[in-house]
């Protein structure tokens, strides 16, 4: 579909201190070989007494002041994570009242890794559909050193905390309408009989005053036993990825009627250098459009995949007029892409 819509800038954020492999082969039995030829990480960076909010803000900020806009000119703002600091109120009217954007309503979207596409898709209805100015701020957001369990070796070293952000409008910074024919197309797909390879649990089941005694208590839906801790089937989950994402680039270039080779850059999201590679070859791909940051960042969930835009955006790799795709699966199981004009 051509359509009228511009990313008008976007930030990212990663906290300060930065882990290496050295420094978890201290804590735990791994070593710097291990974790790179597994996975092409290198380092990460954690969060040092950050919230997850605050490093959304960050994030947040640096996309606007690159957009050149007002915060009262954002009529909504989405925040993606499966890390937010409460369950209420959400991190969107959080990052609204600290970036003083009044007019936007607020929601949070968790669609695990995913969620920043689908979030971005979300906002692309809301533009595409409207003749009246209308601005998305998008912020994925997450501190997944809070959910890793940093004795158990098969995830702690796969993840890293960060933030990236992107507005989205249908109007340029100075009110102008943007002109048509700019490509946009999505496709997303969910299994949630993978639900089980990938768990985080949110709370126990209630022990109210009122709970009958007598009735047992409900086995746990996925056999979660890491309590608050994330679990993982790393070995499921990697041959989800590399099904599920070269499927979702195809079926997004397919439905948009354009070619791989009109393909600029693949945005993909960041878990595993190795599935990266692996769906690369898959579709044919020239592995050099399959942009990777994971070596510096690690696995930062929804935000992985603004952060590499963010940063390719300002190394100057990736410029305007550029055909995107930016894809991702995650936890859930969802996996999706979306093609787009940077
Ligand atoms: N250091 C050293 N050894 C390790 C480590 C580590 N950090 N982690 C696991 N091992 C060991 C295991 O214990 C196992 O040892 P054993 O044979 O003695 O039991 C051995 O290495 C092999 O383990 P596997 O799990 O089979 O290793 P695999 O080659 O599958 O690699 C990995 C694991 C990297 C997790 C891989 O499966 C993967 O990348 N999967 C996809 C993960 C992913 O994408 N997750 C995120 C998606 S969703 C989201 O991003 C929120």
């Amino acid at each position: 579909m051509n359509t009228s819509y511009k990313i008008l800038g976007t930030g990212s954020y990663l906290p300060e201190l930065t882990v290496d492999n050295e420094m978890y082969a201290k804590i735990i039995d791994t070593s710097d070989e291990w974790i790179t030829s597994r996975t092409g990480i290198a380092r990460r960076h954690l969060c040092d007494g950050e919230t997850t909010w605050e490093i959304a803000v960050k994030a947040a900020s640096i996309a606007l002041s690159d957009a050149g806009i007002s915060p009262e000119s954002i009529n909504m703002i989405i925040v993606t994570t499966i890390t937010p600091d409460y369950t209420t109120p959400n991190m969107a009217t959080i990052i609204q009242a600290e970036m003083g954007a009044e007019k936007a309503f607020c929601f949070d979207l968790n669609a695990a890794c995913t969620g920043f596409i689908q979030a971005f898709d979300v906002a692309m209805q809301y533009i595409m559909n409207r003749d009246t100015p209308f601005t998305a701020l998008i912020v994925a957001a997450e501190s997944l050193s809070k959910l890793v369990d940093f004795s158990d070796r098969r995830t702690c070293v796969l993840f890293g905390d960060g933030a990236g952000a992107v507005v989205l409008s249908n109007r340029e910074a100075n009110g102008d309408r943007i002109v048509s024919g700019r490509v946009y197309e999505s496709f997303f797909g969910a299994d949630g009989t993978g639900g089980g390879y990938m768990t985080g649990k949110a709370f126990e089941a209630a022990s109210h005053p009122f709970r009958s005694t007598d009735k047992p208590h409900r086995e746990d839906r996925f056999d979660h036993e890491t309590g608050i801790f994330l679990s993982m089937k790393g070995q499921e989950v990697y041959r989800f990825a590399t099904t599920a994402m070269p499927m979702a680039i195809e079926t997004v270039l397919e439905n948009a009627g354009i070619a791989l080779d009109e393909i600029d850059y693949v945005v993909p999201h960041q878990a595993n250098d190795r599935i990266l590679q692996a769906a690369a070859k898959r579709i044919g791909l020239d592995p050099e459009k399959m942009l990777s940051n994971i070596a510096e960042t690690g696995n930062t969930s929804s935000a992985s995949i603004p952060i590499c835009l963010d940063q390719e955006i300002r190394s100057g790799r990736i410029r305007r007029g550029q055909n995107l795709i930016l894809t991702g699966f995650g936890g859930g199981l969802t996996y999706g892409a979306c093609a787009c004009v940077y």
